[in-house]
């Protein structure tokens, strides 16, 4: 199941993005907001939730940059919320940071683009190994700053 959530600038991106993966054939759990003026941090911390508590493997946060989604759901400890507008980071922070949200900005990316970010993104897996090491060290920060 993946978590998807965005505030109103971010709404028509994620209309979009769920229509894109249910068609692929992916379950959503979608946290809103349905459009109406909302506070992505509100939002961003549900869809954190929901991965934490496991009733999701991972997350989508979209709002007009993707940076108040990212800043926001990065507070949460155990999320990991990577803010990509390129395909190399989406793959990436799958494959060495282990990512387990990623954010949109429905105001600077494409749909084009943004359709891909989502499968490169949704299709890594984490590589592990010496990657694992550096996600320890997070983890560890995240413990001292309780
Ligand atoms: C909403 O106008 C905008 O501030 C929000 O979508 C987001 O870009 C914040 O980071």
């Amino acid at each position: 199941m993946i978590a998807i959530g965005c505030d109103h600038a971010g709404y028509e991106l994620k209309k979009e993005i769920i229509k894109h993966l249910t068609e692929k054939g992916y379950e959503l759990l979608d946290i809103g907001c349905n459009g109406e003026s909302c506070d992505y941090p509100v939002i961003a911390k549900e869809v954190a939730d929901n991965i934490l508590n496991k009733k999701c493997d991972l997350g989508i946060l979209i709002c007009g940059t993707g940076a108040g989604m990212s800043i926001a759901a990065n507070k949460v400890h155990g999320i990991r919320a990577a803010l990509c507008s390129d395909y190399y980071t989406a793959k990436y922070t799958r494959l060495h940071n282990n990512s387990n949200v990623l954010c949109l900005g429905a105001r600077t990316i494409g749909m084009g683009s943004a359709m891909e970010l989502v499968d490169v993104f949704l299709t890594t897996e984490f590589e592990g190994g010496r990657h694992q090491r550096r996600i320890d060290l997070i983890t560890e920060i995240e413990n001292n700053n309780k």
